[in-house]
């Protein structure tokens, strides 16, 4: 019901026409606002937000950031946050991925130094999602960081969207039987599939992904896509204060849901309103939810073989230097 209302609030579908608002109304379908997400969210009414989704600067000194000492870069989220919080409906989430700020080899995971914004505001945490992913900057004085988090909050009461079915994933043993009880001989497995726990892991977009453009840390939409189906309904607002290139807009109109964010950069902002037109007519490639991760050995690929290991040894071998491994004490 409220998809088709969307649709007829858009333009024709194959129009040259931009069906993407540069300002928030909450009759449009998609907005991309050109600025500071502040005055994005001055312009949205309170509660009219199902989801906030974001990801922010992590004051890195990244091309789009301007490296703040740590107090003002948490007094300015605060801000931001405080406003996200205002737009929430009351049934809403939002949803803050993030991962650590580095100064000079010194790590602050920026999710706890930000977990105290968010209660203060009276929300409570759902879950802290774990993102894994396997590139990244190779660090010689400590471990490469392969994950960052998404931590989600609702508002104190049980009644927040949370929609498991749309987001299960395979079972890992679906032929599996109760074995006793009044059940015994039925499959035990949810043949809708499992839970996807709360470890993600997800490609993260580097240059051979479908979705990469020029921005240096883009959303897998995959990723956020997972967090729209499961925490909004047709129709609802998703908002994402730190656009970028637009994925987690992108994320919420591909499955029927209204999207709006702001972006400071001009040009990532042109670049968003144009992937979101894209996204509105089925012609912006991603890569589908679901998708098995590339496994380059399975796939043949010859890089996957040492040049340095002169007797490479065969699965077999392997399996009996485990042997061993197993008796010696
Ligand atoms: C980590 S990136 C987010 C990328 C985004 N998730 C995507 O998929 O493209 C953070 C973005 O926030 C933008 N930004 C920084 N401060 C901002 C502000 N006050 N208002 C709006 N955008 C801002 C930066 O230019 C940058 O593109």
């Amino acid at each position: 019901m409220k998809q088709k209302q969307i649709q007829k609030s858009g333009t024709a579908s194959g129009s040259t026409q931009s069906r993407v608002s540069d300002h928030f109304s909450v009759n449009a379908v998609a907005v991309a606002f050109s600025g500071n997400c502040l005055d994005l969210l001055r312009e949205i009414p309170d509660k009219a937000i199902q989801l906030v989704v974001t990801s922010p600067p992590y004051n890195i000194g990244k091309e789009y950031e301007r490296k703040l000492d740590l107090d003002t870069y948490i007094a300015q989220q605060a801000e931001i946050i405080r406003e996200c919080s205002r737009v929430l409906s009351d049934t809403g989430s939002i949803c803050w991925q993030v991962g650590n700020h580095v100064d000079k080899g010194k790590i602050v995971p920026l999710d706890a130094v930000l977990y105290p914004i968010f209660r203060d505001l009276g929300l409570v945490m759902r879950n802290r999602i774990v993102w894994h992913f396997e590139h990244g900057l190779h660090c010689s004085r400590r471990l490469s960081g392969r994950y960052e988090t998404i931590i989600w909050f609702t508002r104190d009461t049980k009644d927040y969207v949370f929609n498991l079915d749309p987001i299960r994933v395979p079972q890992k043993y679906p032929g599996k039987k109760h074995f006793k009880g009044p059940k015994a001989g039925e499959y035990s497995c949810n043949p809708l599939g499992k839970n996807p726990g709360d470890v993600w892991d997800i490609p993260n977009v580097k240059s051979n992904h479908v979705e990469k453009t020029e921005h240096p840390c883009q959303f897998p939409v995959e990723l956020i896509e997972r967090l729209v189906l499961s925490m909004t309904h047709e129709g609802d607002w998703v908002l994402d204060p730190f656009m970028g290139v637009g994925s987690a807009v992108v994320a919420a109109v591909r499955h029927g849901r209204r999207g709006a964010g702001a972006e400071i950069v001009k040009r990532y902002a042109e670049i968003a309103r144009d992937r979101i037109d894209l996204a509105m007519s089925g012609k912006l490639p991603v890569r589908p939810m679901g998708r098995p991760k590339y496994d380059p050995q399975a796939a043949g690929n010859k890089l996957t073989q040492s040049p340095w290991d002169s007797d490479a040894k065969t699965d077999a071998q392997l399996r009996l230097l485990q042997a061993v491994a197993d008796y010696e004490v």
